[in-house]
């Protein structure tokens, strides 16, 4: 090879790496909250804020059908009661399919939750959530959405706490066909997010403020009803058949034993009529 092939590939490199880089301003579209949402740090670093008046939020350019999507967050410090973060991916429509994290905020030193859910055509109800074993308003950590046509598997700093699969096969449905953005929003949920509602936004904190950085999305983006991996079947990327070793289970079954707080698949008061079904499936 000639030096200045070599120069070339060298050069084709750097700017591939360039533009897989995190940049807000390239992925994003900040979509409400007249100047609450800021990208900032040369597209490094995004920050949502909320006070009386409003919260703000933004969403992705690209829609996405499966993925391996990671974004780091760091939450509104201090006393957040009453607040939530919300960061999810969602399709339209009626029979829609989303993947949530949700964050409830609380008084300064009390717990975060962390909320999830996964909706399928339509259908939720299916939430579980969690306390963190770190102060996630200290500093940034990673939350992770694994999608691929087997499994949703949910992350935080790479350890998985949550994981769906694909059980269509029994009869239930399973988010594979619906593209979906990513979401984002910070906004006042004082009538139910901490304690059940007790305790109430303390707005003389205002405002309160979410920060983003180092998005990164190993995924397919769908445009015009075209998926940039090519058909299903050929998609060659680790993620897309990706599932959980025994050594993340272990960690799973450690989250879920130590830090799950509430199980909609052991709510048996809620289900009088018994659980849902996947629930009585693994
Ligand atoms: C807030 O702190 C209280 C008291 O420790 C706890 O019961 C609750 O789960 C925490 N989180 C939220 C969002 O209410």
């Amino acid at each position: 090879m000639t030096c200045s092939k070599i120069a070339f590939l060298v050069l084709l490199f750097s700017t591939v790496t360039i533009a897989s880089a995190s940049n807000f301003n390239q992925d994003f579209d900040i979509t409400w909250g007249d100047g609450r949402a800021k990208i900032l740090n040369n597209a490094q670093l995004l920050t949502l804020s909320l006070d009386k008046a409003s919260g703000s939020g933004f969403q992705s350019k690209n829609e996405y059908l499966f993925g391996k999507i990671d974004m780091q967050l760091k939450l509104v410090p201090g006393n957040s009661a009453g607040t939530v973060t919300a960061y999810y991916l969602s399709s339209k429509g009626g029979a829609w399919d989303e993947i949530d994290f949700e964050f409830l905020g609380n008084l300064s030193g009390d717990p975060y939750i962390l909320h999830t859910n996964v909706f399928s055509q339509g259908k939720g109800n299916r939430e579980q959530q969690f306390y963190l074993w770190f102060d996630p308003t200290a500093d940034f950590h990673t939350y992770s959405i694994l999608w691929n046509p087997q499994r949703i598997v949910f992350s935080v700093d790479g350890t998985p706490i949550r994981e769906f699969k694909n059980m269509e096969s029994k009869g239930i449905p399973f988010p594979k066909n619906q593209p979906m953005r990513i979401y984002s929003s910070l906004w006042n949920a004082d009538d139910w997010a901490t304690r059940g509602g007790l305790v109430k936004t303390d707005w003389s904190k205002a405002p309160f403020t979410a920060s983003y950085r180092n998005f990164n999305a190993n995924a397919c983006t769908v445009s015009s009803g075209i998926s940039s991996c090519g058909s299903t079947q050929s998609n060659k990327n680790a993620w897309f058949s990706e599932e959980l070793d025994s050594t993340s289970y272990d960690r799973l079954k450690w989250v879920q034993k130590n830090y799950m707080i509430y199980n909609y698949c052991t709510d048996i008061k809620r289900f009088p009529q018994g659980l849902p079904q996947e629930c009585r499936m693994s």
